[in-house]
């Protein structure tokens, strides 16, 4: 068994990609970064900080906007179109989840495509879907890079997709497919989910609930990719995958922490570059 090390490989990306950023600071040009924040939710508010972090550190220009729980949609809406005219803002990020009162959809598609370094609006979407990729969810995009520096290669796999978020699981699905994977997606609703995870190559877990999936629903030798980060009471990190027992089957496994966690900063910093260079026709 191969324990998939996806804090080295994040490691790696950030050192190649803060050479980049060197490169075109030399350039004239200095990728940036602009994270919006409503409210106070600590686990948001944690990834903001490391989002954050992560830019300074490879030299990206990053701007964090915090937004009080009860600001209006419309308020929200008006910096977004400010953050899409301003020229030293290459991608623009709103975490989620948004207060209730916010209409998501409405403010994800106000960000402007080129902008979009998370891939959440319809059109970039709609090109992962046709496998003309531009923007990619930053989740899935860690895992194929994951699957990539191990030499797993995705064609012809049967691989199982646990959960159909928009974040995770469907811009999972949609990769595997393009790479050539035929796919099987389930969520919480699925009858018999064992049925289906037992007959995974590759079993790709993303549903939120800390130790999901058990030695028994596990094929012997599958990749298993564990998308999952949920603190338990005592205030530990654990995944959506039963790591001691499910590791004695798997033939690679992903940890938590340090397996695709760290990948989602790398690859939002690894877009903004790219939401840069073709910002400047330099791509
Ligand atoms: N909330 C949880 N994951 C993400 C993510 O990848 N991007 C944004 N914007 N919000 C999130």
């Amino acid at each position: 068994m191969t324990i998939l090390d996806g804090k080295a490989l994040s490691d790696k990306s950030k050192q190649q990609l803060k050479n980049e950023v060197e490169t075109l600071k030399q350039k004239g040009l200095t990728p940036g970064l602009a994270v919006i924040l409503v409210g106070l939710d600590p686990a948001s508010q944690t990834y903001v900080n490391s989002k954050e972090k992560a830019c300074e550190a490879i030299g990206i220009y990053s701007k964090k906007i915090t937004m009080n729980e009860d600001i209006s949609e419309e308020k929200l809406l008006e910096t977004i179109k400010e953050l899409n005219e301003d020229e030293s803002i290459h991608g623009i990020l709103v975490q989620l989840p948004l207060p209730k009162h916010i209409d998501s959809a409405k403010v994800l598609e106000a960000i402007i495509p080129q902008k979009d370094v998370d891939g959440f609006h319809e059109y970039n979407v709609g090109k992962l879907v046709t496998g003309n990729e531009t923007f990619v969810p930053c989740t899935p995009l860690g895992v194929m890079k994951i699957l990539e520096e191990y030499g797993i290669n995705p064609v012809g796999l049967d691989a199982c997709v646990v959960g159909r978020s928009n974040i995770v699981g469907k811009p999972m699905m949609n990769l595997l497919l393009n790479a050539g994977a035929t796919v099987t997606i389930t969520h919480s609703k699925t009858k018999d989910l064992k049925a289906h995870t037992l007959r995974a190559d590759l079993l790709v877990v993303g549903i939120g609930r800390p130790n999901f999936i058990t030695a028994d629903m596990v094929k012997e030798g599958a990749v298993v990719i564990d998308v999952g980060i949920n603190r338990l009471e005592n205030g530990k990190l654990t995944g959506d995958v039963d790591f001691e027992e499910v590791s004695k089957k798997a033939s690679f496994i992903t940890p938590v922490p340090g397996g695709v966690g760290p990948m989602t900063i790398a690859m939002l910093l690894h877009n903004t570059v790219r939401a840069a260079k073709f910002a400047k026709g330099s791509c």
